[in-house]
């Protein structure tokens, strides 16, 4: 452990005392080393929904919740959202921007692995053509393990690095080509004279009977929502790339555990939802009937891209996304988008109500993000797609980081249990 015993703590339980290291961070709270736990005391912690648990020790992304800060290795987002998504990128992987020469051999690099092997435009023809992207992305980069045989080996980091250079370069390959297969329109290749983001607009927006010219301000704001998503420390989906990954499971495959997780409505599949929620709103009238609906427990109705687990104040990623949504708004001609009038609204109005302010429940990253993606061009069903293209990054580098750890575990959380203690067996014949 390279973090610091700065004290301990004192658990006293039925009159015993337990002695347990308390652990500080470079900055953030400081944790208590509770792995010894059940060998000094028999029980275990409970905690669902690791409210209070830290899994692991990290040098990559910070969120102060209560003051809504987000630092990639030590950058504010709001800085690194001035750079391209590759230098991202680079900073997730390596800890450290890049210089000019590394960035344009990590450019190049990058370029070089965009194209999936030929087989893997068969393998989509099984997929029914209105399956959804996420189903076909889960399965698609999962059987990238199929194909890339020679970058499976964890314990080569030699190995470990062309894999995530593939990871980043295929996904937004694959992506663009589940978009493909659902519209019915044939693939388009890789272009690496184009930037990253261009690319990937071209991937998924040209058709071979026409001239396919990038619009460079959607691709910049595209861009940008790359690099709002590319990490969020250890966020449901990222857990499950650790825990995947934890058994020795290859880097293909943890991937596609990350994609699945981040599917939900609670985690990626909110832009998805937001979007939604606006349309079945409709109009500014009918905003105060959805609060009240919202504010009813029993309804079980949320107000889809507000709140988060970590975030205690303004999601710094939702103002940089309001930005950019203005932006692209303005580029594509929507700036009376009605959902947007909805949603500016729907801020306001929550943002002065007991209920959101009570309980601390900003707007997130989600809540412009599907406005901004339906004015450039994807329909709802790429919104998590395109989060998953996006995190690509943060879940590699954290599985390296994972792996590059001398003494990680397999991930194998213990249980409350409450169900019947040992019974016996009753044949069939006997049972009435
Ligand atoms: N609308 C209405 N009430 C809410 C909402 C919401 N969006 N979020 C939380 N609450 C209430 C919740 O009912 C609870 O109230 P009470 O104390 O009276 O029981 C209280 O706020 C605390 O909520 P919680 O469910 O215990 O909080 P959590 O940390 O477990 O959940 C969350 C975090 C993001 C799942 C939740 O806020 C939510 O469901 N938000 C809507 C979905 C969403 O926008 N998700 C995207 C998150 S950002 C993108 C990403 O990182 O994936």
């Amino acid at each position: 452990m390279d973090a610091k015993n700065t004290k301990q703590a004192t658990l006293t339980v039925d009159d015993k005392s337990f002695e347990f290291p308390v652990y500080g961070g470079s900055v953030g709270p400081d944790v208590i080393d509770i792995s010894k736990l059940y060998a000094q005391t028999g029980m275990f912690t409970y905690d669902p929904g690791f409210t209070s648990t830290a899994s692991c020790e990290s040098k990559i992304t910070y969120i102060d919740g209560d003051a809504g800060v987000l630092l990639y290795r030590g950058y504010p987002i709001e800085q690194l959202a001035q750079g391209d998504f590759l230098e991202t990128c680079y900073l997730l992987l390596y800890g450290e921007l890049p210089t000019p020469a590394q960035k344009k051999d990590f450019d190049h690099r990058v370029t070089n692995h965009t194209m999936v092997h030929e087989q893997m435009a068969r393998f989509f023809q099984g997929f029914r053509r209105d399956a959804h992207p996420m189903a076909v992305m889960v399965a698609s980069v999962g059987a990238l393990a199929a194909f890339y045989h020679d970058s499976t080996d964890i314990n080569d980091p030699k190995q470990r690095m062309i894999a995530s250079m593939r990871m980043i370069a295929k996904v937004p390959t694959l992506a663009a080509m589940a978009y493909k297969y659902a519209v019915g329109q044939p693939f388009v290749y890789p272009k690496n004279s184009l930037d990253y983001t261009s690319n990937f607009l071209r991937m998924c927006f040209a058709v071979p009977c026409e001239e396919y010219v990038v619009n460079p301000v959607l691709s910049k704001a595209l861009d940008r929502i790359f690099i709002l998503h590319a990490d969020h420390e250890q966020n449901a989906s990222t857990s499950t790339v650790r825990s995947a990954g934890s058994s020795g499971a290859n880097p293909f495959a943890c991937i596609a555990a990350g994609i699945a997780c981040l599917w939900g409505p609670a985690h990626g599949g909110a832009n998805e939802a937001a979007l939604q929620m606006l349309a079945e709103i409709g109009t500014v009238d009918r905003i105060p009937d959805f609060i009240k609906a919202v504010k009813d427990k029993s309804s079980k109705i949320r107000l889809m891209g507000f709140g988060h687990r970590v975030y205690k104040n303004y999601d710094p990623r939702a103002k940089l996304m309001q930005q950019t949504c203005h932006e692209v708004l303005k580029e594509t001609g929507h700036q009376d988008d009605p959902l947007l009038k909805v949603a500016l609204e729907l801020e306001k109005i929550a943002l002065n109500d007991e209920y959101f302010v009570s309980r601390k429940l900003y707007p997130n990253v989600d809540f412009y993000s599907g406005i901004t993606l339906k004015a450039i061009g994807f329909p709802t069903s790429m919104f998590t797609v395109l989060f998953a293209v996006a995190r690509t990054v943060g879940w590699i580098s954290q599985w390296n980081e994972m792996i590059q750890e001398p003494n990680y575990k397999i991930s194998r959380p213990r249980q409350l249990y409450l169900g019947d203690t040992s019974r016996n067996y009753v044949p069939l014949d006997k049972r009435t």
